[in-house]
């Protein structure tokens, strides 16, 4: 198959959603040809996170992330905006004062409030939509939001502050709350209580990010479709912000495994085919799906839960030709 017979994925999904990729610094790059053929919606994988663009206090480092955004607007692709208030990928300084003790409610607040106006500024003419809160809800039990640092300086309002503050620095952002596990019963409830305790007391959010870590199992399709019809009875958009089907459920933690088997390609090529149609029912309401990659020879996954174990989660492989799977998912488009 000559490249010029494969379709565009974005172009086949025009009138349904866009279609983006995270990427880094090094797959713009090794997957450039590809990207610039099959998304128009692109992610920083880490680039845009706290560490990266504030490692110390005031010191904004941008140049990173600005490459990846230069290479978006020369290809037409939109960009997404990921993450700004996050438990994980905090610079340490955050929540710390110089002698080391923690940071009072007041100065967290001033940081988070430097930190996402100076960001979101920056990014104002390239960047239509931001991630700005991302993982906030507790997976087990009865606690609504997970424990961190954000929520035990600040108190529960650190969500709504995140999003005022976003808001005040480009009130043309589209905002979004982002989360995985998102289509589990027990935390879909709960993302929806947060999420709509938000819409209640007025606080400018727009969207729902549906991470989309999934595996050839789970979740089910069913819990999927009752997660986008939950959320989308608030009003919001949709997206999904980090979609990848692992080859491994995950609580398999083997380790042998070093190309995928003709019975994970063929389930994987199901589930893609089945997935994608269920998304396109609810194109009215999801904007955009985001790969967390684009082809197989990179992934996060290859080191997530099992170091250096491969893993083989896009719609195409290693050597950047579709997989069975992305045939499926453009089949009578
Ligand atoms: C979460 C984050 C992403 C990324 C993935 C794993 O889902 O939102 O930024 O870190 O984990 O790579």
């Amino acid at each position: 198959m000559t490249a010029q017979k494969i379709p565009s994925l974005h172009k086949v999904y025009q009138n349904y959603f866009e279609i983006g990729a995270a990427v880094n610094a090094k797959t713009v790059e090794t997957q450039r040809d590809l990207l610039i053929k099959h998304v128009n919606s692109l992610t920083a994988e880490n680039e845009m996170k706290p560490e990266n663009l504030q490692p110390e206090e005031g010191k904004f480092t941008f140049e990173t992330a600005d490459k990846i955004v230069r290479f978006a607007k020369e290809n037409k692709m939109k960009m997404r905006g990921h993450t700004l208030v996050w438990h994980n990928q905090m610079p340490d300084w955050f929540f710390t004062t110089q002698s080391g003790s923690k940071v009072s409610r007041e100065q967290l607040l001033d940081r988070m409030k430097t930190h996402i106006h100076t960001v979101v500024n920056h990014y104002k003419d390239d960047v239509y939509c931001w991630d700005v809160v991302n993982e906030a809800v507790e997976d087990k039990g009865t606690d609504l939001l997970r424990k961190s640092p954000w929520l035990e300086i600040i108190g529960k309002d650190f969500i709504e502050k995140a999003f005022e503050y976003a808001h005040e620095a480009d009130p043309d952002a589209l905002l979004f709350y982002n989360d995985y596990n998102e289509s589990h019963p027990e935390k879909r409830d709960k993302i929806y209580t947060l999420v709509k305790s938000l819409i209640d007391k007025g606080v400018p959010i727009h969207g729902i990010g549906l991470q989309g870590h999934w595996n050839l199992e789970d979740p089910h399709l069913d819990d999927i479709r009752q997660a986008i019809e939950k959320y989308a009875s608030l009003g919001l958009q949709l997206q999904l912000t980090e979609l990848d089907i692992s080859m491994f459920k995950w609580d398999d933690r083997r380790t042998d495994i070093k190309e995928p088997t003709e019975e994970m390609l063929e389930k994987q090529t199901d589930r893609y085919e089945k997935i994608f149609a269920l998304l396109r029912e609810y194109k009215d309401v999801i904007t955009c799906v985001t790969f967390w990659g684009f082809a197989d020879d990179y992934t996060w996954l290859d080191d997530f839960p099992v170091e250096g174990r491969k893993n083989w989660p896009f719609l195409f492989d290693e050597n950047h030709e579709p997989k069975q799977s992305f045939w499926k998912v453009v089949r009578d488009l």
